[in-house]
């Protein structure tokens, strides 16, 4: 049982998602964010999480330490040609935009124009909006078709899923022949909200309860999935980098 649902006090700081960070401390969660992560913020990242903060979905955001992370990673990589699932406003995207070289791609994907719109002004103004492909629709088919063409396998350097818990493990399987090898995916939320460590008696929000086993499941498959190197960081819901290896 984690320490956040044995303890009472974690227990009610924790159950709801508000709290961006698995990490068992609000005060060294905000002295992260206050010391490393706001004060690095780009001004145009600050922009769009403050619009965001005003979105009654706000809370399906990524965290501010997250995207500061996204966008190291992304350079350290040297990603070029990417792509992420599960766009909303666009936090995440603004991250790996702004990361990218000027000739850099991004085939953005979500079933909601609208909210993607919300944040566009703002990527826009940060003179990245050219980098961006954005596809209105489920990504699932748009995947399909893209494995149609030999030339789209293995050209990504780095993908980002951060959408339909449901259907990770169907992604992961059109996904690993898309990304190139030595190439990332980065599965968004795979500790999801800490309820893959609850009892089955835990408080958990219906939604939470309901993808918890999605979750799991992929969590097992991909850590027993031998054409990957796989590392789980609790940053954020926790995110697991799957690097191709074959
Ligand atoms: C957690 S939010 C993404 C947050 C985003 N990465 C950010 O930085 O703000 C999940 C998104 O996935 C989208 N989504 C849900 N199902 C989808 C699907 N089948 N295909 C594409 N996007 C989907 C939702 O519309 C929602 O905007």
């Amino acid at each position: 049982m984690s320490t956040a649902i044995a303890n009472g006090e974690q227990k009610s700081r924790h159950q709801e998602v508000g709290h961006k960070s698995l990490l068992q401390s609000d005060a060294l969660y905000q002295y992260i964010l206050e010391t490393s992560v706001y004060p690095r913020e780009p001004a145009a990242m600050k922009e769009l999480r403050d619009i965001t903060a005003n979105h009654p979905w706000n809370i399906m955001t990524t965290s501010a330490d997250e995207g500061q992370f996204l966008n190291m990673l992304l350079k350290l990589i040297n990603a070029k040609n990417t792509m992420e699932i599960g766009v909303f406003t666009g936090y995440s995207l603004l991250a790996t935009a702004l990361a990218l070289p000027d000739d850099g791609k991004i085939l953005a994907m979500d079933i909601n124009r609208d909210n993607y719109e919300l944040g566009l002004p703002v990527i826009e103004k940060a003179g990245v909006a050219h980098k961006i492909d954005f596809r209105e629709g489920p990504a699932l088919p748009v995947l399909d078709q893209m494995l149609e063409d030999p030339q789209n396998h293995g050209s990504f350097d780095f993908v980002f899923v951060d959408a339909d818990k449901d259907n990770y493990l169907n992604y992961h399987r059109r996904l690993l022949d898309l990304v190139k090898v030595g190439g990332l995916i980065g599965y968004d939320n795979t500790l999801w909200n800490g309820s893959v460590v609850a009892p089955p008696d835990a408080p958990l929000r219906k939604y939470v309860r309901y993808y918890r086993d999605f979750v799991l499941e992929l969590n097992n498959a991909l850590a027993a999935d031998p054409r990957i190197e796989i590392c789980q960081l609790p940053v954020g819901d926790g995110i697991t980098l799957c690097r191709r290896i074959k």
